[in-house]
């Protein structure tokens, strides 16, 4: 078993203690996460090591999104059905804190296993990211994520993909 664990934030986990090294990530998950979950804008999923299960190590958002048929590149939409628009899960944010390096592959792992599970159910094609640098976008597309062309920052992984990593 893993030391680690994904789970929903909840009011035992200590999120004024994470720094992610980006001061919006942090007000985020200090300010609003919560409000976000309560209101059903993001579901907010933490990383917690098993003997410390309240400090957050990291975390990651998930909402539900769509993407224009005529965005995703000439190539992709042959392997997608041919709807105007393609529904999707949105990877909104996702970070760990600066004082646990290399856990950053276990969130996107966990991220992209819970979409896989949950579009068995509620059927999205894609995992859309939204990645706010030159590095981030690097991280993603080690793991497979291509560009949307029309959107800077943008990228998304077909769902089939996924099911496959
Ligand atoms: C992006 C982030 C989550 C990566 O976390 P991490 O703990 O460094 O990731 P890991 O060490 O698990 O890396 C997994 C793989 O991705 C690679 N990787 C990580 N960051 C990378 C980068 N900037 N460029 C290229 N590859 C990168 C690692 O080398 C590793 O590959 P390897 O196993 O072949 O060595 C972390 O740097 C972070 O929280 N950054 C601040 C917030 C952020 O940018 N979030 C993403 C967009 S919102």
């Amino acid at each position: 078993m893993s030391d680690f664990v994904c789970e929903p934030l909840g009011n035992q986990h200590d999120r004024a203690l994470v720094d992610c090294g980006v001061s919006i990530l942090n007000e985020y998950l200090v300010k609003y996460a919560k409000q976000d979950v309560k209101r059903k804008a993001s579901a907010v999923f933490v990383l917690v090591h098993r003997a410390e299960p309240r400090r957050v190590i990291g975390f990651y958002t998930l909402c539900a999104t769509s993407v224009l048929l005529s965005e995703l590149p000439e190539a992709m939409t042959k392997k997608i059905p041919r709807y105007p628009e393609i529904p999707a899960v949105l990877l909104g944010r996702l970070a760990r804190d600066i004082h646990f390096p290399r856990v950053g592959e276990l969130l996107l792992s966990d991220a992209i296993a819970r979409c896989v599970r949950v579009a068995s159910d509620i059927a999205a094609s894609l995992i859309v990211v939204d990645s706010k640098d030159h590095a981030a976008t690097r991280f993603y597309e080690k793991f497979g994520f291509l560009s949307l062309p029309k959107f800077e920052g943008r990228l998304f992984l077909p769902m089939q993909t996924a099911e496959k990593l």
